[in-house]
């Protein structure tokens, strides 16, 4: 082997030396900076790269290509794998820098829940209720049309079953357009005394400032021995006074309704005018708040309670209209749009 051949073979070796090593360091960088140094050190102007290309002109013309060769393509394997871990680090480093936090800053309080006003003021009316001695019921949202109206002595061609005023889900199947048919329902399950106080949401096909499609009733039954008019209205004014306040004027003012005999609807001085008249009374200075009366015997024939032995009153009243003049509101729909602006005030 001549001694030529020798100084090409120490140089291959030596650029495969340099490019083990220059690998091994650049496996271990771990910012731009060192990076910057890296590139400095093999590939920058006075690099040992550079330096060694430029030690290539005293090979002789035969071995230069083939360590030439070799040269340039160690030198563009190094050149691409800088860029790349160029990028990554670049990478890491701006993801770094967004997720930076300032642990000086406030924090970021999370929200708290609170009861929708509609919630508040049914919880409200059943505590009343309950502290009476009244318990809770509840009933199904899709009902029978016989729990519904049949058995509550709605009869077929009743306006109420209009099909204006009912969503039904079948023929005998409606979603229920009241809470009395939990009426029904309690006193099939069981004989008296009774005395229940339901909440529940209703449905009726209806909407504009004072009518949402689902709205929410509170319904009361009590049946016993002996049970009178005065007795509805005792409870139903001390109702309004706890739920208004002790100075509250109450009226009841004779009405109809299919499943109790004699009705009553019943009137609590405006909130807003304090009786003076204005538009929220329509310039009556009375607002109505629910409906009543005394079980129609009808009723009592379809649960087989006897009407010689047991009377009874029911009522029922519509959950939003109460919030409205509870909280002076003037328009229902305000309950259903989920404006945080208007919840919060409920807190
Ligand atoms: N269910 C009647 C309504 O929705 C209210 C009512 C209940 C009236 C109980 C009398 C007795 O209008």
């Amino acid at each position: 082997m001549c001694p030529l051949d020798r100084i090409g073979q120490n140089m291959q070796e030596e650029l495969r030396q340099l490019e083990r090593r220059a690998k091994e360091e650049l496996r271990a960088v771990k910012d731009l900076a060192a990076l910057e140094q890296f590139r400095i050190k093999y590939l920058g102007k006075k690099g040992l790269l550079t330096s060694f290309m430029k030690r290539l002109g005293s090979l002789s013309p035969e071995e230069r290509p083939q360590v030439g060769k070799l040269a340039n393509s160690v030198k563009q394997g190094l050149t691409s794998l800088f860029s790349e871990t160029k990028k990554k680090l670049q990478e890491e480093e701006e993801s770094a820098r967004r997720s930076l936090v300032d642990i000086t800053l406030p924090g970021r309080r999370p929200l708290r829940g609170h009861l929708h006003p509609i919630t508040l003021i049914a919880t409200r009316v059943c505590e009343i209720f309950k502290n009476m001695g009244f318990r809770i019921a509840k009933g199904p949202d899709v009902e029978l049309d016989y729990y519904n109206f049949e058995a509550l002595n709605i009869p077929k061609d009743h306006p109420a079953r209009d099909m204006q005023d009912t969503f039904y889900i079948s023929e005998r199947v409606v979603l229920r357009t009241h809470t009395s048919p939990i009426q029904i329902r309690v006193m099939e399950s069981q004989r008296p005394p009774v005395a229940i106080i339901a909440p529940g949401k209703v449905y009726r096909r209806d909407s504009d400032v004072s009518h949402t499609p689902m709205f929410h009733q509170v319904e009361g039954l009590l049946v016993d021995r002996g049970v009178s008019f005065s007795d509805l209205k005792g409870t139903l004014i001390s109702f309004v006074h706890q739920m208004f306040g002790p100075e509250t004027g109450v009226r009841f003012r004779p009405s109809f309704f299919p499943f109790t005999e004699p009705s009553a609807e019943v009137d609590i001085r405006c909130v807003i005018c304090e009786g003076k008249g204005c538009r929220t009374c329509s310039e009556t200075g009375w607002l109505e708040i629910l409906g009543a009366g005394m079980v129609d015997p009808a009723v009592f024939g379809f649960v087989d309670y006897d009407p010689e032995q047991y009377s009874g009153f029911a009522f029922g009243m519509g959950i939003e209209r109460i919030a409205m003049l509870k909280y002076g509101i003037d328009d229902i729909q305000l309950f259903y749009r989920n404006d945080m602006r208007f919840l919060r005030q409920f807190e």
